[in-house]
């Protein structure tokens, strides 16, 4: 028997269906609100408690710390899976046999020539530029290059734009941190594995021969994993609401990119390493930041803690700080900002200003201290989250438009002037 809700206004009651979905979640079905009611609209800044679509890609529970891509675990993922198996599984919905993950790299390798007239497009940036900024122009800037919009209905166009971004990607994302660092734009290796070719294509010098670090880029590969989907947040919102309107993928992509470089948001990791840094600059005194984080005069926020969803932890973050630890310790490296995380998520999980607010650290309080580790510079800290969440905005935008979603177009509630004649402005 389904369940309903009923809506009571002025002696008026509504009825309205309840959809339950595959883990028992329940979600009022309010498509007909406003016209049962006579225009009658909800109110719910930041949608946080207001679901835009049914998916089967990400699951959360934030009460109990869980985290499913295609209903696997992150932590299995993590632990056993590789990047691109994830990018398969989360777009195509399976774990891919061994013969579809074959196709699925050579496909994406035979994409991984990005025109050379980009490189004028990129040489046009000052080395100042934030790499995000850059990130997102380039991706857009593919467009033009790649000028076919994806027919949503052919699932072999679907499926070679999909193919043709997560190859090219990877290149504009090194070749931004390379034009920062004046090294000649490298093309990568097609020999090497997807994330081994993605830390060549960063990190190779010229006149060195390039030799992989099986901690390092077992690292990367994991944090891309981690980083890969998580439901409706901020940008992937935007990836959606941007496609909804049967704007490209490319596009809703470069727009995604954006809402991602928020400090709020993605680019929450380099404002951690920020914070740390200033911290430790400051002699360490975690005590005096924890205060100025609880004072509501300050605009300062303990960047890394908190989250929408997660009020327990954020199983990303414990993840992490354990991949932190370990990366560290193999590669002999004594940061101590990992010494400062670590005392200031200690001090603050004590404290009842956090406790009451379920401010816990989320995904972006340790994943820069690998970064760092590994030698990416802190302003492409969110490049490396883009770069990790690619596959999930390519999964959400292919499911929204392969479900016919209608465009995105929230109501509001006015609260400006009411109607008044306008004034010659010699009587204003
Ligand atoms: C990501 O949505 C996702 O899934 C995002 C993400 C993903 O994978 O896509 O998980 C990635 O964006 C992680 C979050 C990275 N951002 C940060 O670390 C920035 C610092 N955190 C916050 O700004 C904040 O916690 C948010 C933005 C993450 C969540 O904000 P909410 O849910 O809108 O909560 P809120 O701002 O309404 O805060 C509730 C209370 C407020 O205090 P009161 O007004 O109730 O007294 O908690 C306080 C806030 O002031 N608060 C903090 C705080 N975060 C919330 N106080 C100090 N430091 C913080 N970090």
């Amino acid at each position: 028997m389904s369940k309903i809700a009923t809506l009571e206004i002025d002696g008026n009651k509504y009825e309205f269906p309840i959809i339950e979905g595959t883990e028992n979640e329940l979600g009022i079905d309010i498509k007909t609100l406003r016209a049962v009611t006579g225009g009658v609209t909800t109110i719910d800044p930041g949608y946080k408690n207001t679901g835009s679509c049914e998916s089967a890609i990400t699951f959360l529970d934030g009460e109990k710390g869980i985290l499913r891509y295609r209903g696997y675990s992150i932590e299995e993922l993590a632990d056993k899976a590789d990047f691109l198996e994830v990018c398969y599984l989360l777009i195509f919905g399976e774990l891919p046999t061994a013969e579809q993950l074959e196709k699925f790299d050579k496909d994406i390798k035979e994409e991984s020539q990005v025109d050379e007239d980009m490189k004028k497009i990129l040489d046009g940036f000052p080395k100042s530029a934030h790499p995000m900024g850059v990130l997102s122009s380039l991706t857009s800037a593919l467009i033009a290059f790649n000028p076919g919009s994806v027919d949503v209905d052919s699932e072999e166009a679907m499926y070679g734009a999909i193919v043709k971004i997560l190859a090219k990607f990877p290149v504009l994302a090194a070749w931004t941190m390379r034009k920062k660092k004046s090294l000649p734009l490298d093309y990568g290796d097609n020999s090497l594995g997807y994330v081994e070719n993605l830390h060549k294509m960063m990190f190779s010098r010229p006149n060195q021969t390039y030799e992989a670090n099986k901690i390092v880029n077992d690292a990367l590969d994991k944090l891309l994993i981690l980083h890969a989907d998580h439901e409706q947040n901020c940008s992937t919102s935007t990836v959606r609401i941007v496609g909804s309107s049967h704007a490209g993928l490319f596009a809703s992509l470069s727009a995604g990119i954006s809402a991602l470089w928020g400090p709020l948001h993605g680019g929450a990791n380099q404002a951690v390493i920020e914070m740390l840094e200033a911290i430790r600059e400051d002699g360490g005194d975690t005590a005096k930041y924890i205060a100025k984080a609880k004072d509501k005069n300050d605009p300062f926020r303990l960047m890394g803690f908190g989250h929408r969803v997660y009020k327990n932890f954020d199983p990303r973050a414990k993840i992490i700080k354990k991949s932190a630890e370990e990366v560290l310790g193999d590669l002999g490296i004594e940061d101590p900002v990992l010494d400062i995380a670590k005392g200031l998520a200690e001090v603050a999980l004590k404290d009842e200003y956090f406790v009451q607010r379920k401010l816990y650290p989320n995904v972006d309080f340790y994943s820069g201290i690998i970064y760092r580790a590994l030698g990416i510079p802190t302003d492409m800290f969110t490049v490396m989250f883009a770069l990790g969440r690619l596959p999930g905005w390519i999964a959400q935008w292919r499911e929204m438009r392969l479900r016919k979603e209608p465009i995105g177009r929230p109501r509001q509630i006015y609260i400006g002037e009411n109607y008044r004649v306008f004034k010659p402005i010699s009587e204003r």
